[in-house]
C-alpha cells in the first residue's frame, strides 16, 4: 500500500494570513499544497490564479499539487510556475489532447496526474494510465468546498486501485479531493486512495487547531 500523504486545499485556508498558514503546514510535515485553479468556465467558480501559484511556490518549500479546473489545460501549462517534484493535474473532461498535457508536465520535471469528475467512468483513463504518476478521483463535484462526498466515488477509487495493480502500475498514486472528513478519510484509504486533499471538512475543520486536525487525519489514513 502506497504511503499516505496530506495535501491541504489552500482555498480553504485563512487566505488573509497565508504566510502564517504555510509555516504551520511546513512545521506539520505536510507533503503537498493543493492549489485549486478555477476559470469560471470549466467550473462555475473563480479561484486562485497564476500569480497566486507563483507567490506560493516562491514562499513555501512544500511541493505543489496544482489542480487545474480550466478549459484546454494543455494549452495553459506555460502560464503556471511548477517544476521538479510538483504534481500537476488537469481534467480529462476539459482536455482535447491529454497526452500532450502529460508530456509537457513531465518535460518540466513535474508529475502528471489526470482528474476525473464523479460522473466520469475510470474506463476513459485506459490509454493514459501508463503515462501518469497519479490519478485524481473527485469525490465531490469540482468547484466548491464544503460539499458532501458522493458515496459511489469510493467504488471508483477501489476499482481504479485494483485495475492499476493488475496492470503492474502499483506506484501510480490515487488522490481524492472533496469532503475528506475524519470519517471519510478512513473509507477513502480503505478503498485505495493514498493522497488526501484536506480542506474545510478535514485539516481546517472547526473547533481544532490545524496541528490537532493533522494528528487525527494521520491516524485515520495510516
Ligand atoms: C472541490 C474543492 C475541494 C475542497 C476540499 O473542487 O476544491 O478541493 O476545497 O475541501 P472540502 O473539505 O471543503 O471538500
Ligand atoms: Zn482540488
Amino acid at each position: 500500500m502506497l504511503q499516505s500523504k496530506l495535501s491541504p486545499s489552500l482555498m480553504c485556508a485563512d487566505l488573509m494570513h497565508l504566510g502564517r498558514e504555510l509555516k504551520i503546514l511546513e512545521q506539520n510535515g505536510i507533503e503537498y499544497l493543493h492549489l485549486d485553479v478555477m476559470d469560471g468556465v470549466f467550473v462555475p467558480n473563480y479561484m486562485l490564479g497564476t500569480d497566486f501559484v507563483k507567490r506560493v511556490k516562491d514562499a513555501c518549500s512544500i511541493p505543489l499539487d496544482l489542480h487545474l479546473m480550466v478549459t484546454n489545460p494543455e494549452e495553459k501549462l506555460s502560464w503556471f510556475a511548477f517544476g521538479e517534484g510538483d504534481y500537476v493535474s488537469f481534467h480529462y473532461e476539459a482536455s482535447s489532447d491529454p497526452v500532450r498535457g502529460i508530456r509537457t508536465i513531465r518535460e518540466r520535471g513535474a508529475k502528471p496526474m489526470l482528474v476525473i469528475k464523479p460522473e466520469t467512468p475510470i474506463s476513459v483513463l485506459e490509454e493514459f494510465l501508463p503515462l501518469l504518476d497519479g490519478v485524481l478521483v473527485m469525490t465531490v463535484r469540482p468547484g466548491f468546498a464544503g460539499q458532501k462526498m458522493i458515496p459511489e466515488t469510493l467504488d471508483k477509487i477501489h476499482d481504479l486501485r485494483q485495475w492499476l495493480d493488475s496492470l503492474g502500475l502499483d506506484d501510480v498514486e490515487i488522490e481524492c479531493d472533496g469532503n475528506v472528513s475524519f470519517e471519510n478519510a478512513r473509507k477513502m484509504r480503505e478503498a485505495g486512495a493514498n493522497i488526501f486533499v484536506v480542506g474545510s471538512s478535514g485539516i481546517y475543520a472547526k473547533g481544532n487547531s490545524v496541528e490537532e486536525n493533522v494528528k487525527i487525519l494521520r491516524r485515520k489514513i495510516l
